[in-house]
């Protein structure tokens, strides 16, 4: 049946990776499966709001972002409507209004794109299943994280929580490169709210972008052995997820960390996003674990910031080092806490 008007409005969390996604083939399919913590406090709250409009050769739309228009986001969006648009035939029929915000500091240097993206397909995907009423739930999401990849790659693990993998992999069944699915086993308790502090290093714009450092994995020494890698730390992490082996679980984390940088500063062009004070924090974590055997490792994003990474239990004495120590190496002192969270929800 046909819709006139209406209103949505949903919140998408980001999400943190543990096996990175790093390289991609066309129509983002991911050269490699990678798997996430979703985040429960960083989060994009979009409105959605559509109207029927004359015509239906041209997609239209206004970009807000806290109320005001934003202009800039428009290629971006444009280019988004004309991947999924064969996936949502009806985007012509409408005028649409997308209003956005963010639970996080803008320009904290924490990537909006997961969340963004995340946000705006399951808010299309409630207009296609009012226009569509035969859908289950499952549908539902599996298609929101499907058009949220062709947004923004990672997104499409954003949809959903707390654990998400995205890509085939042999060892998860019903794994898949077109969407996240959760982890389809049960999670140790040493996982149950585990935390993530994420320590804002530099807030600037980066100088190379996510889209332009997955490129350079095309033709790249090492790219080959490193999608190998990914396969293997997906293998094991699935297994140290339902153990609860913290120790093992530190391993993998830090070296995806340490491999995804290493794919940038081994690149051609070569280049780094790791600041001195990223490297500060690292050493300072390492140091920290070593001399009280608490459980607490970093993980990184394309980007300067560090993602601390501690089980709820040790909640006192990391955030003790944070304050007392770790704050120094932040850019104005500025850090976010979060922990792991449960994907898109209907507001
Ligand atoms: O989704 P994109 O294209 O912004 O790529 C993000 C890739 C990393 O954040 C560096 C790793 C990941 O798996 O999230």
């Amino acid at each position: 049946h046909s819709i006139e008007k209406g209103l949505y409005k949903w919140s998408a969390p980001s999400n943190i990776a543990l096996v990175k996604y790093w390289g991609k083939k066309d129509h983002q399919i991911p050269a490699n499966p990678s798997i996430s913590f979703t985040l429960n406090n960083c989060k994009t709250l979009t409105s959605l709001a559509f109207e029927k409009k004359e015509g239906n050769d041209n997609f239209s739309f206004d970009l807000l972002f806290e109320g005001k228009p934003k202009e800039d986001f428009k290629p971006k969006i444009q280019k988004f409507f004309e991947r999924i648009e064969q996936y949502l035939p009806f985007l012509k029929e409408y005028h649409f209004t997308i209003n956005t915000e963010n639970t996080f500091p803008h320009s904290s240097g924490i990537a909006s794109s997961a969340s963004g993206m995340a946000a705006l397909a399951v808010n299309l995907m409630s207009l296609e299943k009012e226009l569509n009423s035969e859908m289950t739930e499952e549908y539902f999401f599996q298609k929101a994280s499907f058009l949220a990849r062709l947004g923004s790659g990672s997104a499409c693990r954003s949809v959903k929580g707390n654990v998400v993998i995205w890509g085939n992999h042999n060892d998860i069944d019903g794994s898949s490169d077109l969407f996240g699915v959760e982890f389809p086993n049960k999670i140790h308790e040493n996982f149950k709210n585990y935390q993530d502090t994420i320590l804002l290093v530099d807030k600037g714009e980066k100088q190379v972008s996510s889209t332009v450092g997955h490129d350079l994995m095309h033709h790249h020494p090492y790219a080959e052995r490193r999608f190998k890698q990914a396969h293997e730390n997906l293998s094991k992490i699935k297994a140290i997820l339902e153990s609860g082996n913290l120790q093992e679980f530190i391993k993998i984390v830090e070296s995806e960390a340490l491999t995804l940088h290493a794919m940038m500063l081994t690149s051609m062009p070569y280049y780094i996003l790791m600041k001195p004070n990223t490297l500060e924090i690292i050493n300072r974590i390492w140091k920290f674990r070593n001399e009280t055997n608490i459980p607490v490792c970093f993980t990184l994003d394309a980007g300067a910031n560090v993602h601390v990474l501690y089980p709820e239990n040790v909640r006192e004495e990391v955030l003790e080092l944070i304050k007392n120590e770790l704050v120094g190496f932040c850019q104005n002192s500025q850090y976010i806490c979060d922990e792991i969270g449960f994907g898109a929800k209907k507001l």
